[in-house]
């Protein structure tokens, strides 16, 4: 089940969350003490059903606080998420910006506590960390800086600024027609739109996850430290709760996410303690919001090709994937064909029934009628991980994943309350951050 993939596949409400939960639990026993288990969970679902056994990094949690850090971004990535730069162009600030940050990131690699790199190799896209607040000082000051005298050599300061604070430095302003102070002889102006896009970035809270450092500043902490408080803690489970991950930023986030570990494993797969020797289970939970077939506003492909990237060469590295989604229609195919094991449960679409029709065998075509049928909990289990297709009922766990159906009848029989906490609910949602439940 777990090298050949596998796909959970069913409608709203039919049971898919309490199945993994239930499989998890399965594996979580203590009959495999290595086992590693990476949970992608966008909404969050799944802390009280696997509490004792798993690790839930969250956004701004104390313990486990989850980082996407910008510096493991690939180029591309950084340039579309910093300044809204398409893939595949490259304007001249482009090019200043790749070239800054190159230069910061092999000026690092003599300092960075995993080692030294070989410099040859070094490129803009390698994982190394830098100050991202640098990088916007140096292009703000390069707009700003004024000179006493023609020959540009003595600067006309009036106050260094700093990076950490984002506070600019203050030179004298330009003198009128001839008269000094001058401006730099190139003209200013032209990394002006970066210098204040790359601001706003880090001006917003939402984004901290992304270009606060948290301590990984390759010195203190390297992308090591970061990959074993991933996959090398205590716990069996690693569950990655995106609920509170901006939704413009999510295919980024898993795409580096997932990159990550598939490189972590890639590169130590003749390391003893990890790569194939200790193998690594992913599961995508709602893989629709972010491999869908056909794109979409926020969606770039980040997600779509780390992911692919798991599915089709993964097991040679000692990686294996469940990928749970509602619509396999809208799944994407290189992803859903190479699945060996398919959990169907209830699935009433035809062309989602259809979907899972064309990627099991011809033979078991007979079978898969039953799909609309199913009751809740139920699975027909077809593929390498069974000897026979089998149809089963899976348990419900307890404690449930945080998914259950509301209670319809018995809430709405309760008297209206006259005071619910608008206002908290406004709050949480402009700060982007749940309330503590009392
Ligand atoms: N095996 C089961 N036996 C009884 N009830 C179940 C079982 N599995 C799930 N349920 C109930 O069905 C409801 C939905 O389950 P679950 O959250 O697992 O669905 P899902 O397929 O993950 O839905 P979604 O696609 O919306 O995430 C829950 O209220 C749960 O209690
Ligand atoms: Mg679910």
């Amino acid at each position: 089940m777990v090298s050949r993939h596998c796909a959970i596949v069913g409608s709203t409400g039919s049971g898919k969350s309490n199945t993994v939960a239930q499989i998890l639990k399965a594996l979580t026993t203590g009959y495999y003490p290595g086992i590693r288990v990476v949970l992608i969970d966008p909404h969050g679902v799944y802390f009280s059903a696997l509490k004792d056994v798993s690790r839930v990094f969250r956004i701004d949690d104390p313990e486990n606080p989850l980082y996407i850090h910008f510096w493991t971004l690939t180029f591309d990535e950084l340039a579309w998420f910093l300044v809204d730069r398409k893939t595949g162009t490259e304007t001249v600030q482009d090019g200043n910006l790749r070239g800054k940050i190159f230069e910061q990131k092999r000026t690092m690699i003599e300092k960075l506590k995993a080692g030294r790199p070989d410099e040859s190799a070094i490129t803009v896209d390698s994982p190394i960390p830098f100050s991202i607040r640098e990088t916007w000082y140096h292009f703000d000051r390069a707009e700003r800086v004024t000179y006493e005298d023609m020959a540009r050599t003595k600067e006309a300061l009036v106050e260094e600024g700093d990076a950490q604070s984002l506070k600019s430095a203050q030179f004298k302003p330009p003198g009128a027609g001839s008269s000094p102070p001058f401006k730099p002889s190139g003209g200013t102006g032209q990394m002006l739109q970066y210098v204040s896009k790359i601001y706003a970035r880090l001006k917003d809270r939402r984004f901290d996850f992304i270009l606060s450092p948290g301590g990984y500043d390759g010195l203190e902490k390297d992308l090591h430290d970061l990959l074993a408080s991933w996959v090398d803690h205590d716990l069996p489970v690693s569950i990655f709760d995106l609920s509170g991950v901006p939704f413009e930023v999510m295919d980024m986030a898993i795409g580096t996410l997932v990159r990550l570990l598939f490189d972590y494993m890639f590169w130590g797969r003749n390391v003893s303690g990890t790569g194939r020797q200790r193998p690594i289970l992913l599961i995508f939970e709602e893989a629709h919001a972010y491999l869908p077939k056909s794109g979409g506003k926020f969606i770039q492909g980040y997600a779509l090709r780390s992911i692919q990237r798991v599915f089709k060469e993964g097991r040679k590295y000692g990686l294996g994937a469940i990928v749970v989604s509602q619509r396999p229609s809208e799944i994407d195919e290189a992803v859903l064909s190479q699945c060996g094991t398919f959990f169907a449960m209830r699935l009433s679409n035809s062309t989602d029934q259809g979907h899972v029709k064309y990627v099991v065998p011809d033979s078991l075509a007979g079978l898969l009628d039953l799909i609309p049928a199913l009751r809740t909990g139920e699975a027909l289990i077809l593929g390498e991980a069974v000897q026979i297709p089998s149809r089963v009922k899976v348990m419900e766990v307890s404690p449930r994943p945080d998914s259950s159906d509301p209670e319809i009848t018995k809430c709405w029989c309760n008297q209206r309350l006259t005071s619910v906490p608008h206002e908290l609910i406004v709050t949480a949602w402009r700060q982007q951050k749940l309330p503590e439940i009392t």
